[in-house]
């Protein structure tokens, strides 16, 4: 999965993300950080959006932090590192399912929160592009809606 990951189309190869590995009990620290991080941006939080922040990170065995690594660069603009992440992310989740099991990109506030990124031991340059939830899927697959692509393909 993270041999894909790199294969993240990289403009000037600046390689702008990196990865965190949360499995085990470490889901359940990284569920009171989700806490810490909550109340700290809303103190009237209750306690059910409480228990949601504590207990998110166990939803799956494995979860995946993609971080993006912003730097100023006079070629590629900062929205070209944060798609070359949102590139690598994607790439863990192909994997995955080529592997045979499934994931799903979540962000939310969490995502946005600088303290969250401080207490994962990121930089204040570095921001979470995503929290990969990975496992083994329960059941079968969701019907998906059926889209043409007709409706999104043109001639120009
Ligand atoms: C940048 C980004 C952020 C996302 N954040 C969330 C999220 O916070 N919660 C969520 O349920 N789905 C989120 N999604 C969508 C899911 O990853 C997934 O696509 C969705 O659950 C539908 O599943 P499917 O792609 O298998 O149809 C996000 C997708 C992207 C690209």
């Amino acid at each position: 999965m993270f041999q894909a990951a790199l294969r993240a189309p990289d403009h000037l190869w600046l390689r702008p993300w990196r990865f965190l590995v949360v499995e085990g009990e470490r889901r359940e620290a990284l569920g009171r950080v989700m806490l810490d991080c909550l109340l700290r941006r809303d103190p009237e939080a209750d306690e059910t959006v409480r228990a949601k922040a504590l207990n998110a990170p166990l939803r799956a065995p494995l979860l995946i932090v993609v971080l993006a690594d912003i730097t100023e660069h006079p070629k590629v603009p900062a929205v070209e590192q944060r798609l070359s992440a949102g590139c690598a992310a994607h790439a863990i989740l192909l994997a995955a399912e080529a592997l045979g099991y499934s994931g799903v990109w979540r962000t939310g506030n969490p995502a946005y929160d600088p303290e969250v990124v401080a207490a994962l031991g990121g930089s204040r340059d570095e921001e979470i592009t995503a929290f990969l939830y990975i496992g083994t899927r329960e059941g079968t697959a969701k019907t998906l809606p059926a889209m043409s692509t007709d409706d999104f393909v043109a001639r120009w």
